[in-house]
C-alpha cells in the first residue's frame, strides 16, 4: 500500500479558485454522464445499454478520482481510490461494477456534485471576479471549498465504520477458508500416514513375525524375511521424510526462504534465476506459506507455460514481503481454471496476503505474491553447517 505524499500546506485561495472552476467544468460533464447512466440503465435490457454503461462508468470514475485528489489536497489527508479491481471480459467487468458499492455512491454523488458546483463553486468564482468582493473571496474561499470537499468526501470515500465492516467481512471469509484449509491439510496428512508409513510398518511387523516363526526351522528363510524388513524400514523412513517435508520442509528451516527457493529453482527443468533480497526472516508460518506458493507457481511454469526461462524475486519493503514469479512462456494463466492457484490464494488469505496474476496471451506471466509481515533481525552468524 502506498503512502500519500506529504502535503503540509493546504492550497491557498488562488489554487482553490482554480479547483472551483475545474469542478464547475467537470460538473457539466457529470451531468451528461448522469443522463447517459440513466439511459444505459433503461436500455440495459437491450445490448446497447450495457455497452453504454461499460463506457460511462470508467469515465465517471476518472472524474470522481480527480475530485478525490482535490479533496485530499484540501484536507491534507489521503482520499484513496476505493474501486474494486475490475479486470477480465465484458460481463465480468459489468458484474464487478454492479457489485461494487462505490459505483452506486458515484451515481448518487453525480447530481449532488452538479448542485454543489452551481452553488458553492459558482459563489467562489463570482466573489473572485468582483472588484469589491475580493476581501470576502480571500477569507471565504477556504471555508467554502472545504465544505465542497467535505461533500465530495462524504460520497466518494468510505467512512471509518464502513471500512471496519468491510474488514470484518474479509476476515470472516479468510478465517473460514483458513479453517477449511487446515482441516483439508489434516486429512491429507492422515491419508499420507495411513497409506505410507503405517502400511509399511504393518508389513514390517508381519515380516518380523514370520521371521520369528521361521527362525529355528529355516534360518535362511528367516534371514531373507529380515532383509525384507530392513528394506521396508528404509521405505517407511522415506515416507515419513516426505510427510515432514510437506509440513515444514527442512531446507526452509536450515536455509531460510531465499535458500529454500533457490533449492527448488535448481531442481527445475528450465533455468530459473533467483534474486533474493531479504535481510532477515519472515515468521515461520509466512515463510512456509510463501515457499509453497512459489513452489506451486514454478510447478505451473513447467507444466503449463512452455517457457524457456523463469525468474523469481524476493523482497521486503513497507512491511510487505513480496515474491514475484515470472516466466517468458505462452501466458494465459487463470486461477479460475484450476485448483492450484486458488489454493495458494486461500493460503495467502489466511495471512492477509494477496496474489496478483498478470498473464496476457503470448506472455510473459508475472505472478506477484504479497504478504504483510515483519522480518526478524538479520542473522549475524553464518548459517549452520550443511548436513
Ligand atoms: N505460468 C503459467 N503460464 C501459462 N499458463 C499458466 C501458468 N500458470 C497457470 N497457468 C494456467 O492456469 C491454470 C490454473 O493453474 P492452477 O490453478 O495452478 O491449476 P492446475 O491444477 O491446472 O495447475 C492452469 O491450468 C494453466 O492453464
Ligand atoms: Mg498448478
Amino acid at each position: 500500500m502506498s503512502t500519500a505524499p506529504e502535503s503540509p500546506k493546504p492550497p491557498g485561495p488562488f489554487l482553490l479558485t482554480g479547483y472551483a472552476a475545474a469542478q464547475l467544468g467537470m460538473s457539466i460533464a457529470l451531468l451528461v454522464l448522469f443522463v447517459l447512466w440513466v439511459l444505459g440503465g433503461v436500455l440495459a435490457v437491450l445490448w446497447v445499454g450495457l455497452v453504454l454503461l461499460i463506457a460511462v462508468i470508467p469515465a465517471t470514475r476518472a472524474i470522481a478520482n480527480v475530485h478525490r485528489r482535490m479533496a485530499a489536497r484540501v484536507f491534507g489527508s489521503p482520499v484513496p481510490d476505493p474501486y474494486r479491481p475490475a479486470p477480465g471480459g465484458f460481463f465480468t467487468r459489468l458484474r464487478v461494477y454492479a457489485t461494487d458499492p462505490m459505483t452506486w455512491r458515484d451515481l448518487a454523488w453525480m447530481p449532488v456534485a452538479f448542485v454543489a458546483s452551481f452553488t458553492i463553486n459558482l459563489t467562489v468564482l463570482i466573489l473572485a471576479l468582483g472588484v469589491v468582493t475580493w476581501f470576502i473571496w480571500w477569507f471565504a474561499t477556504p471555508w467554502l471549498m472545504r465544505a465542497r470537499a467535505a461533500v465530495d468526501r462524504w460520497f466518494l470515500a468510505y467512512s471509518r465504520t464502513e471500512k471496519l465492516e468491510q474488514r470484518v467481512q474479509v476476515l470472516t471469509e479468510t478465517r473460514a477458508e483458513a479453517v477449511d484449509h487446515s482441516a483439508a491439510e489434516l486429512r491429507r496428512l492422515e491419508r499420507d500416514l495411513h497409506d505410507g508409513a503405517q502400511a509399511r510398518l504393518v508389513a514390517l511387523s508381519m515380516s518380523l513375525g514370520m521371521a520369528d516363526a521361521a527362525f529355528d526351522e529355516d534360518p535362511d528363510q528367516a534371514r531373507r524375511l529380515i532383509q525384507d524388513a530392513r528394506a521396508t524400514t528404509t521405505s517407511a523412513i522415506g515416507d515419513l521424510r516426505s510427510v515432514v517435508r510437506g509440513i515444514h520442509p527442512p531446507v526452509l528451516a536450515d536455509r531460510g526462504l531465499g535458500g529454500a527457493v533457490q533449492a527448488i529453482a535448481l531442481d527445475m527443468a528450465i533455468p530459473v534465476s533467483v534474486d533474493a533480497r531479504l535481510d532477515g526472516r519472515p515468521p515461520a508460518p509466512v515463510e512456509a506459506c510463501v515457499y509453497f506458493a512459489v513452489a506451486e507457481c514454478l510447478a505451473n511454469v513447467v507444466k503449463h507455460s512452455g517457457a524457456r526461462n523463469a525468474w523469481i524475486t524476493l523482497s521486503h519493503g513497507d512491511g510487505v514481503l513480496q515474491a514475484v514469479v515470472g516466466d517468458d512462456g505462452a501466458g494465459g494463466a487463470d486461477p479460475q481454471s484450476g485448483t492450484g492457484m486458488l489454493g495458494v490464494m486461500r493460503r495467502l488469505g489466511a495471512f492477509d496476503g494477496t496474489m496478483a496474476v498478470s498473464s496476457p496471451t503470448g506472455g510473459p506471466t508475472l505472478i506477484t505474491l504479497e504478504v504483510p509481515c515483519d522480518l526478524s533481525s538479520p542473522r549475524t552468524m553464518p548459517s549452520s553447517a550443511p548436513d
